[in-house]
């Protein structure tokens, strides 16, 4: 049987993408593998969101293309560089047999086979009409506890720093039945925890008259059985209407916490970015949210240094993550983009000294802020939904709180799946220490 090992870079898209290009192969036989020097097929899902993710398909393809000269190996560069640089990664990469943008997942199949005669480039966009897709489950995700179900496909904001209006395409919103099927079809492979990913969830269906809202999506997956929790990623602070502020209010599956990116504390770098939302407009979110759901944790992603971002502008992302207190934050330098309004902004550069002293700034203080909202649990008791064993411990567990806060404690890796009251003993910047609550069951 032919072994396909994908690595897969970048966002939860392409994590998904790649449980879906599983699904796609195992009908032709291909049987996945840990071991990239095992396999017979080698994809590399790419994302070029910023510089450094995008150096990574460079290092990557460095280890991999070398196999080739000793053993034969097909390898197929996918995802978002993929779709930004079609041909011209063959010129770079002369050994690279498949080239395919996330459009083309679903033909994954036919373009494997036809690879084996011929170099295959697919970097092309579907329209809204019919477009494709894949439902079949990822093999992968039977077993597990959570799993990721697309409701949409592109971006149709223009957010000025950001590439991904141009790797995804435009916005199209997947059909509410295909959900819903895919939804049931996870639970039936006995996971609990669905998590509806897509770039701007908050605008699903408002593109089609009279189609469902991401706030009638939540309703509808909230009434499956089975389902026990419900998160999604990532929220436009735009475009979170009160309808799905309601949900908080309304729907207990619906996790309390929430990924909320705010990019800037400031109005002006807001503006140059074309979020289209003001500080004033994030923290009426934010104070609606947490009116919905008191226990409600936020985090967030923070650019720091975008072109013309002064002193003052920085002082004022310092002031909202201080009046919002993030539980949690993905911060980054700006990185300039191919093909990116913002390059236009260029001359305006912050220098890279300066960025970088802005960006641990704000590390610094998010780190604070994140172990005192963990020493205020210790002692206290809170329910876990367990994964399964910690990657790095011997007999000791994860899960997560509806909160997101993952949670280490002593157990049997038959817990997971099951809710477990878990007793806080330390917190840590990123993750909680506990110990079972209940007495343990006699044997
Ligand atoms: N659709 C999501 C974000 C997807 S990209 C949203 O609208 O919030 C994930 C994060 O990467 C962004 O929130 C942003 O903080 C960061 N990012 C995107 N482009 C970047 C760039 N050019 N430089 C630095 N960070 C960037
Ligand atoms: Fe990029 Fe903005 Fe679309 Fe998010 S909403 S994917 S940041 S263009
Ligand atoms: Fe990266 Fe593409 Fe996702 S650029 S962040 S993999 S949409």
């Amino acid at each position: 049987m032919p072994r396909v090992y994908i690595k897969t870079f970048g966002c939860q898209m392409n994590e998904y993408d790649s449980g879906k290009m599983r699904a796609q192969l195992a009908p032709a036989g291909f049987v996945p593998t840990e071991d990239m020097d095992d396999a017979d097929l080698v994809i590399v899902n790419t994302c070029s969101i910023r510089e450094k993710p995008e150096q990574k398909l460079h290092s990557f393809l460095g280890r991999i293309l070398p196999q080739k000269k000793v053993r034969p190996v097909t390898v197929a560069v996918a995802g978002c560089v993929a779709q930004m640089d079609g041909g011209n990664i063959f010129k770079k990469y002369p050994g690279v047999d498949l080239v395919f943008g996330p459009d083309a997942v679903a033909k994954v199949r036919e373009m494997v086979d036809a690879a084996r005669t011929t170099r295959v480039l697919d970097t092309e966009f579907f329209g809204a009409d019919g477009y494709p897709f894949p439902s079949d489950l990822d093999p992968d995700a039977s077993g597990r506890v959570g799993a990721f179900v697309t409701i949409q496909k592109g971006c149709d904001n223009r957010c000025t720093f950001c590439i991904v209006p141009s790797t995804r395409g435009d916005e199209v919103s997947r059909p509410f039945d295909q959900i819903l099927a895919e939804v049931e079809g996870l639970v039936g492979e006995g996971v609990r925890e669905i998590t509806l990913i897509g770039q701007n969830v908050n605008s699903y269906g408002l593109k089609i008259p009279g189609a469902p809202t991401f706030a009638d999506l939540l309703r509808a997956v909230h009434a499956v059985p089975g389902v026990e929790v419900i998160r999604y990623t990532t929220s436009h602070p735009r475009d979170m209407g009160d309808d799905v502020v309601a949900c908080y209010a309304e729907l207990p599956k619906l996790a309390s916490h929430l990924h909320l990116p705010v990019q800037s504390g400031s109005d002006r770098v807001l503006r140059r970015m074309k979020r289209f939302y003001t500080r004033a407009r994030y923290l009426e979110v934010v104070a609606k949210l947490r009116a919905a759901r008191p226990d409600m944790v936020l985090t967030t992603d923070i650019i720091v240094g975008f072109p013309g971002e002064t002193n003052a502008d920085f002082a004022e992302t310092m002031s909202l993550v201080e009046a919002v207190r993030f539980e949690g934050s993905f911060s980054f330098k700006f990185s300039p983009r191919p093909g990116t309004p913002a390059l236009r902004l260029m001359d305006e550069a912050v220098p890279d000294g300066v960025a970088q002293e802005r960006l641990e700034k704000l590390q610094a203080w998010q780190r604070e802020v994140q172990l005192a909202a963990h020493a205020t649990l210790v002692g206290q008791t809170v329910r876990v939904l367990v994964e399964g064993p910690s990657a790095h411990d011997e007999g000791v567990v994860c899960g997560r709180t509806s909160t997101f806060k993952m949670v280490n404690f002593p157990g049997d890796p038959a817990l997971t799946g099951q809710w477990i009251d878990v007793r806080i003993t330390r917190g840590f910047a990123n993750t909680l220490r506990g110990e079972r609550a209940d007495a343990e069951p006699a044997a």
